[in-house]
């Protein structure tokens, strides 16, 4: 039987009695989903998944997501390693607040990242509440937000001017990144916006991934994004995940910003990481009332 043990803290659950790689019930998939939208990180210890049972367990959660900027394992089109060798020089991979795509017209619902090799310090994992951060959004901050509509783009990361693109920091990551042009391109999605499963408001994404924001000054947007940021990242809206080997961890990219931490120089990292899709049905416009 299925037990939800929830962390406790701001988000997150701890899920027990089942093995994502069998066969699940329409009763057990409902529940984890119910779970999923409720707790927004769930977290499934002693997996063990190959990556084609990884790949069977995503889909468990909805259809598999495309990365478009990592190249991935051998094994598996749909799997992506997130690695770092004990050696490694480069900096750390995905450590600034960010949620995951979100400059794609349809950003992934979520993300399930499985840990193979883990430190024995650091190499955590963070995430913030967006739900949360929402809800107790100061009014005028509130205010200035409302209908604003935020200019998404991966260039500042994966574009050959981005940070990913300079050869030389570069040179000695073991991470299979794709630097292409294509993260020039610019998605726009509310700053503000109702969960797209859930109708519950959420914050989306944040500085980084957020290139502007439609009819504002470059300058303005950004000083109004930094005290977005400043906000929506607060200790209190945070939930800090440490991994165990064979854990999996399933996160809701639509109301969540997550970052990887450091602290494990000199020991390797690795982890498995494939992408749910999202019902693009979500993001047709919709009819005038
Ligand atoms: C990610 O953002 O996918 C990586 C998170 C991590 O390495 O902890």
């Amino acid at each position: 039987m299925i037990t939800i043990e929830p962390t406790g803290g701001t988000l997150g659950a701890r899920v027990y009695g089942v093995r994502l790689a069998d066969e699940l019930t329409e009763t057990d998939t409902h529940t984890l989903r119910r779970a999923w939208l409720e707790h927004q990180v769930l977290i499934f210890p002693e997996q063990h998944l190959t990556v084609d049972e990884q790949v069977r367990a995503t889909r468990v959660f909805g259809p598999i997501g495309d990365d478009p900027f990592f190249k991935p394992v051998d094994a598996s089109e749909h799997v992506v390693a997130i690695s770092r060798l004990a050696h490694e020089q480069a900096p750390l991979f995905a450590e600034s607040w960010h949620t995951d795509w979100s400059f794609k017209p349809v950003p992934p619902a979520g993300t399930l990242l499985q840990a193979i090799t883990v430190p024995p310090v650091g190499g955590t994992t963070s995430f913030a509440n967006q739900t949360a951060a929402a809800r107790q959004l100061p009014t005028g901050l509130r205010q200035r937000l409302v209908g604003a509509i935020a200019q998404h783009s991966a260039a500042v990361a994966y574009a050959p001017e981005g940070m990913y693109g300079d050869r030389e920091r570069e040179a000695d990551r073991s991470m299979r990144i794709r630097i292409d042009v294509s993260a020039r391109e610019v998605g726009r999605h509310p700053v503000l916006r109702p969960h797209p499963e859930t109708g519950i408001e959420a914050l989306f994404g944040t500085l980084g991934y957020i290139a502007g924001i439609d009819g504002m000054a470059t300058d303005e947007a950004q000083s109004l994004m930094l005290e977005v940021h400043n906000w929506q990242t607060q200790e209190e809206f945070q939930y800090e995940h440490c991994w165990e080997p064979g854990m999996v961890v399933l996160w809701d990219n639509r109301c969540l910003l997550h970052r990887a931490n450091g602290g494990f120089e000199g020991h390797d990292r690795l982890l498995h990481r494939t992408t749910v899709a999202d019902d693009p049905a979500y993001y047709l416009p919709r009819a005038a009332a």
